[in-house]
C-alpha cells in the first residue's frame, strides 16, 4: 500500500501562522545543484580518521550579482560532508574562524555529552580549536552538524552553520541501496531564505520568535536547482535544516518514493509514500525510481505547491532491484520495571515558549536518567488546535523509538530510530528512551528560535559506579 498523506493535523501546518512567509519560486535561473563535497581526511588508518571542521566566514553566489555574505564549514555556506564508518575512532579538530563564539553539534550522534556533543556548553572561542575523539558506535544514518551557542542557535544556522554526517556500517552496505555520492545517492538540504538589499541575507530584519523564514527555497545552498539523473533509481537523503519551516514533499504526477530510513538510520520495512512531511531537523532518506519516466523528462519535487528540485532524467540502465520487505532489525529493549513515565510539557508560542513551565537556564539540571536505564517519556505539546502548531520535539544524546501518538500507533515511517519527532497540538507522543553514554544533553523544540527561546531543557545521563561533575556553560561567562 501506498501512503498518500502527510499525518500531521492539517490545522496545525505552518501555513495557518499569523506570521507564514510562503515560499514562491525564484524567478532566477535554473543551476545545478550543489553536491557537499566529501570532507577529505586529514589522516586516516584501519582504525582511526583525522578530521578538521573549520566554521567560517566568506561568500557564496546564490544569485546573480552580488555574493551573499555566508557562513560554512571548510566552505562559504554550509558544510563538506563528513563521513564516520561505525566502529572506527574519530579525532577532529574544530576550529573557530568566525568573529564570535561558537559549537559544533553532532545532531543524533551517540556520544558523549555535554562537550564532545557540542551542545551549548562545548563552545569554541573565536581564533579557537576544540579537539574532540569518539568511536562511532551507532547504526549508519544521516545526521548532521550545526552550530549550538545559546541563545544565537538560530542565527548561525541561519546564516549557513549546517553540513551533513553520514554514518556508515556493514550492514547499510548489503543492501541493495544506491550509494554512489553525487550520483544516485544525493543529500537535500532544504532550507529557506529572504534575500534582502544587495542579495544580502538580514537575520534581525526577518526575526520571528515562532521561527525565521524566507520566501526562496535554498537546496544544498542552491537557489532553484536541477539534478541531472543519470540512473534508473536514486536515493535522497532529505534534512529540513529550516530553522522553522516544515515541508510537505511530493512529485510530480504523484510519482511514489520510498522511505527507507529516518533520523537516526534504516527502517524495519521500506515504506511508500506519495506524500511526505518534514518537520525541523527530521531526516528521510528516499529512494525514487524513475523507470515508469521517458528519458529526456522532468520530475519535480515540490513542498506544497512550489517546485524546489528539477530531476532532469537522462538515458540510463535497467535497474529493477526491489528492495526487500524486512530491511534491518531495530532492538527494542523492555521498559526498566519501576520507572515512573517521564513527563515533558512543550507550551506556548512566541515569546512565551517554555519547557514544562520553565525556560531554558544553561546551570540547571532538569532531570536525570541513569545509563542503560530504558524509560518511557510522554511528549505533550499543549497548544490548542486553534492556532497552534506543531513542535519538533528533539533529544540528544539518544535515538528514541516512538511507541505511540495519543495511544495510537505512530505514523508508518516512524518505526525506525528518531531523534526528532513533530508533536501536534494537543497531542502526547510516548517515547522509549536510553543513554548508553554519560552526559548532560539538552531536549528542546528544533524550530530553532523557540530553542533559543527557552523551549528547551537538559538531562544528566548518569553512571552511579562512575559519577561525574561538568562545567556547565553560564550566558553571563560568554
Ligand atoms: Cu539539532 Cu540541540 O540540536
Ligand atoms: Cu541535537
Ligand atoms: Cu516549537
Amino acid at each position: 500500500s501506498i501512503n498518500t498523506d502527510y499525518f500531521f493535523d492539517e490545522a496545525a501546518y505552518n501555513t495557518h501562522d499569523g506570521g507564514y512567509v510562503p515560499l514562491a519560486e525564484p524567478k532566477t535561473p535554473q543551476q545545478p545543484l550543489r553536491i557537499p563535497p566529501l570532507l577529505k581526511p586529514d589522516k586516516e588508518t584501519a582504525t582511526d580518521t583525522y578530521y578538521t571542521v573549520e566554521a567560517q566566514a566568506g561568500e557564496t553566489q546564490l544569485l546573480p550579482g552580488k555574493k551573499t555574505k555566508t557562513w560554512g564549514y571548510n566552505g562559504s555556506l554550509l558544510g563538506q560532508t563528513v563521513v564516520f564508518p561505525k566502529g572506527k575512532t574519530m579525532h577532529i579538530d574544530l576550529k573557530n574562524s568566525l568573529p564570535e563564539l561558537t559549537t559544533f553539534h553532532w545532531h543524533g550522534l551517540n556520544v558523549p555529552g555535554p562537550y564532545t556533543d557540542g551542545g551549548c556548553h562545548a563552545p569554541v572561542y573565536p581564533g579557537k580549536t576544540r579537539h574532540i575523539d569518539f568511536k562511532v558506535d551507532q547504526p549508519a544514518a544521516t545526521l548532521w552538524l550545526h552550530a549550538h551557542p545559546c541563545p544565537s542557535t538560530a542565527e548561525q544556522v541561519w546564516h549557513g552553520l549546517a553540513g551533513l554526517a553520514l554514518v556508515t556500517d556493514e550492514e547499510e552496505a548489503k543492501l541493495p541501496f544506491p550509494r554512489n555520492y553525487g550520483v544516485d545517492d544525493i543529500p537535500l538540504v532544504l532550507q529557506d531564505r529572504r534575500f534582502h538589499e544587495d542579495n544580502q541575507w538580514d537575520y534581525e530584519a526577518d526575526y520571528d520568535p515562532d521561527g525565521v523564514q524566507g520566501p526562496t527555497p535554498m537546496i544544498n545552498g542552491t537557489i532553484n536547482p536541477y539534478f541531472d539523473v543519470s540512473t534508473q533509481r536514486i536515493r535522497l537523503r532529505i534534512l529540513d535544516g529550516a530553522n522553522r519551516r516544515e515541508w510537505r514533499l511530493h512529485f510530480s504526477d504523484d510519482l511514489p518514493f520510498t522511505q527507507i530510513a529516518s533520523d537516526g538510520g534504516i527502517l524495519p520495512s521500506p515504506v511508500k509514500f506519495t506524500h511526505l512531511m518534514l518537520t525541523c531537523a527530521e531526516r528521510a532518506e528516499i529512494i525514487v525510481d524513475f523507470g515508469d519516466v521517458t528519458p529526456g523528462q522532468t520530475v519535480t519535487l515540490y513542498s506544497d505547491d512550489v517546485p524546489i528540485v528539477r530531476f532532469r532524467v537522462h538515458d540510463f540502465a535497467a535497474d529493477d532491484v526491489t528492495l526487500p520487505s524486512h530491511l534491518v532489525d531495530i532492538p527494542d529493549p523492555s521498559v526498566t520495571p519501576d520507572m515512573p513515565v517521564r513527563k515533558v510539557v512543550m507550551s506556548g508560542m512566541d515569546e512565551a515558549v517554555m519547557m514544562d513551565g520553565k525556560k531554558f537556564e544553561m546551570q540547571r539540571i532538569d532531570a536525570r536518567q541513569k545509563v542503560g536505564n530504558v524509560e518511557l517519556w510522554d511528549v505533550t505539546n499543549t497548544n490548542d488546535m486553534e492556532g497552534g502548531m506543531v513542535h519538533p520535539f528533539h533529544m540528544h544524546g539518544t535515538q528514541f523509538l516512538v511507541i505511540s501518538r495519543n495511544g495510537h500507533a505512530p505514523y508508518a515511517n516512524e518505526h525506525g530510530f528518531k531523534d526528532t519527532v513533530g508533536v501536534n497540538p494537543g497531542e502526547t507522543v510516548r517515547l522509549k528512551v536510553w543513554f548508553d553514554k554519560p552526559g548532560v544533553f539538552m531536549y528542546h523544540c528544533h524550530i530553532i528560535e523557540h530553542e533559543d527561546g527557552g523551549m528547551m531543557a537538559q538531562i544528566e545521563a548518569f553512571d552511579p559506579d562512575h559519577p561525574q561533575t561538568y562545567k556547565l556553560m553560564d550566558m553571563d561567562t560568554l
